[in-house]
């Protein structure tokens, strides 16, 4: 049985209570594909509303606590060693498609450490959830990562750069790298699900370049209580900006380190 503090359970039951409104949403966005307007700005709105949602809800019963998020930035707290760390949809691209692969995910912060997270697809009911000293868990059951160590048979995922974002001929010559080197590689569209698969023993590692605090910070602390290794691209474990990540287990980390820094462009 997972262990559940006062405040994951405040996380846990302000992710369910905004998963709700957004199936409908994601319901929703079948009719709105033939609209004039698009999906677009529906979308938009529903990240919107999903992060003000969960604000109110965590700001309920963390009274003081602050936030950063990926609609509305930081807001700062009376109590300065705590915030909460929010991307409302990660998987946006995925929600807008029509694409079940897509999560609420928050973390906590307490003194600069991310202590606790959550990762909550509500279209398929999947809660990742772990606490810094008391392990990872999805829906109740322990978490461990794979413990594969030949990377020949190794199942990766990453996250690729669309129209205007940098480093399309590094995540070519990466993903050239990583192809001829593994059993495969996956490119599925949410960075807080490809980390929280990793912490599942699903993939055996997962990186990408230039992402957001708000997409991997709940990641960093699930995957680290399922037994991983999570670092940057110069191999440093401590104080991420969460910008550039590499996880993999312990075997796999510094061979997919080591192939992926041999990479020139
Ligand atoms: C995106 C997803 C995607 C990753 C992008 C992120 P968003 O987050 O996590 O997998 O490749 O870098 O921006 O915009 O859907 O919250």
């Amino acid at each position: 049985m997972a262990y559940q503090s006062p405040a994951l359970n405040v996380m846990i039951a302000a992710a369910r209570k905004a998963g709700r409104p957004l199936i409908r949403d994601f319901g929703e966005l079948e009719n709105l594909q033939i609209s004039l307007k698009g999906p677009g700005d529906f979308v938009t709105h529903a990240d919107q509303r999903t992060e003000k949602l969960l604000i109110e809800e965590l700001s309920k019963a963390r009274p003081g606590y602050g936030f950063v998020g990926e609609e509305g930035g930081a807001i700062e707290g009376k109590d300065k060693s705590h915030r909460f760390i929010i991307d409302p949809i990660d998987g946006t691209s995925n929600f807008l498609h029509g694409i079940p692969h897509f999560a609420i995910s928050i973390a906590l912060e307490r003194e600069g450490q991310i202590v606790a997270g959550i990762i909550f697809n509500p279209v398929t009911d999947d809660l990742f959830m772990a606490e810094k000293g008391h392990g990872a868990f999805l829906n109740n059951k322990r978490l461990r990562v794979a413990s594969r160590k030949d990377l020949t048979s190794c199942l990766f995922a990453t996250g690729l750069p669309f129209i205007g974002r940098p480093g399309h001929a590094r995540a070519m010559a990466e993903t050239a790298a990583v192809l001829g080197a593994s059993a495969g590689i996956r490119r599925f569209g949410a960075a807080s699900l490809d980390m929280a698969y990793v912490a599942a023993g699903r993939f055996d590692g997962y990186w990408e370049h230039g992402i957001k605090i708000w997409d991997s910070a709940a990641g960093l602390v699930l995957l680290r209580e399922a037994g991983g290794v999570v670092s940057d691209f110069t191999g440093r474990t401590d104080g991420l900006s969460g910008q550039d990540i590499l996880c993999a287990n312990e075997h796999i980390h510094p061979q997919l380190l080591k192939l992926l820094r041999g990479v020139t462009v």
